[in-house]
């Protein structure tokens, strides 16, 4: 059977952090329950339009956790989804309770994501977060408590407050937990526009100290028996995240919620982006449907080629007209072409050379 995701969008924040610009909202904490009954009405829908069994269901945000677990286990109960499914809940540290984390593992949830991005309070006060400095250690009891055989823990890297040291505390205090994250996902700090420390230059990365951070993250992780999975994610053999791999294989998903996106063979559609907008819509019985668009074969060939290499998987070198120009960039082994360790953070320059891309 193929594999077929369902994402589910939180638009809720207890705070916006500095270099957030996911859409989330921090002053629409009274919208909630109206929005899990628009969400559910969306997914029942869905259902009778033929909804396929989910072999992963992954909320994200926002902030799942600012639901309350019987709110997100009411939408977790109306996803259709194989016996086997998949079930990722992303959490914020703060919100990591065992009373709820149990109710998770009861209501079906197989996987939590929590985003710790440091363990340093210097580099957590940059990036505006809230959590202590104790959180790593909080949340790998509480998780390993409530009977999560798997799980994972997101990083970032590249804040001005952030030294090569910190980095290096960082990874240290996550491997030397009694329960060390299967899975970690680390992120190179992208100064969105907007966003307060995206509108302020000198918080910007600096793009050197990003490269030896990550670099630092990819190495340590790779020699403490973490397998690199695609730029930015790392797991133990066994703990790969399968909705992930949805998205990497250019495979079907459907989003529900405000701004979620869907992709079913080559057509791709997304929601509206306010939840405001999206509970009036399906209040109305209308779909809540922002725009959509259907890529050509070509354009599929490409972006099946550019989210290939971008992993470890790679693609064939008969992808490319020619390595020449990229040859420092790449390893080629049995006519397969993967990205070399150092040119993970500029991929864009090896996916430029696709002949799917001309
Ligand atoms: C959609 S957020 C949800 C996670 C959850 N709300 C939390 O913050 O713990 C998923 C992850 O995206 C990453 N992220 C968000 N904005 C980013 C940015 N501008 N640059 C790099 N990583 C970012 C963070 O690591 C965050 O944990
Ligand atoms: S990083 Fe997470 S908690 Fe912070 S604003 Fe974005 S979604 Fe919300």
């Amino acid at each position: 059977m193929s594999e077929f995701g369902v994402y589910v969008h939180v638009p809720f924040c207890a705070h916006r952090c500095d270099y957030c610009a996911f859409a989330t909202y921090a002053d629409r904490d009274h919208l909630m329950d109206t929005y899990v009954d628009a969400v559910v009405s969306e997914i029942e829908w869905a259902r009778r339009d033929g909804l396929s069994d989910a072999t992963s269901v992954f909320f994200g945000g926002g902030t799942p956790s600012r639901l309350s677990a019987a709110q997100l286990m009411r939408i977790l109960e109306a996803v259709p989804r194989t016996l086997d499914a998949e079930v990722t809940v992303e959490c914020n540290p703060e919100d990591a309770t065992i009373e709820r984390l149990v109710a998770y593992k009861q209501g079906g949830v197989t996987r939590m994501s929590f985003g710790v991005q440091s363990t340093q309070p210097a580099v957590l006060a940059d990036l505006g977060r809230r959590h202590g400095i104790m959180a790593h250690r909080e949340v790998s009891e509480v998780v390993d408590e409530a009977g999560f055989a798997t799980w994972n823990m997101d990083l970032i890297v590249g804040s001005r407050a952030e030294t090569l040291d910190d980095v290096r505390a960082t990874l240290h205090d996550l491997l030397s937990l009694r329960h060390a994250p299967p899975h970690v996902s680390c992120y190179a700090l992208t100064p969105e526009p907007g966003t307060p420390l995206g509108e302020d230059l000198r918080r910007h990365p600096d793009e050197d100290a990003t490269a030896d951070a990550y670099d630092l993250v990819g190495t340590t992780l790779e020699e403490h028996g973490y397998a690199w999975e695609e730029i930015s994610n790392w797991a133990m053999p066994g703990h790969e995240c399968r909705h992930n791999h949805v998205y990497w294989d250019h495979g079907d998903y459907v989003g529900f919620g405000s701004a979620a996106h869907s992709h079913r063979a080559g057509h791709r559609w997304w929601n509206v982006r306010t939840p405001d907008r999206y509970i009036a819509m399906v209040q109305s019985g209308k779909r809540p449907l922002g725009g959509d668009e259907t890529l050509d074969d070509a354009t599929q060939q490409f972006e099946r080629d550019a989210l290939a290499l971008r992993t470890r998987r790679g693609v064939p070198v008969e992808a490319f007209d020619s390595l020449d120009e990229i040859a420092h960039l790449v390893n080629v082994r049995d006519g397969v072409v993967t990205l070399h360790p150092a040119s993970r953070l500029v991929a864009n320059q090896v996916i430029l050379r696709l002949k799917s891309g001309a």
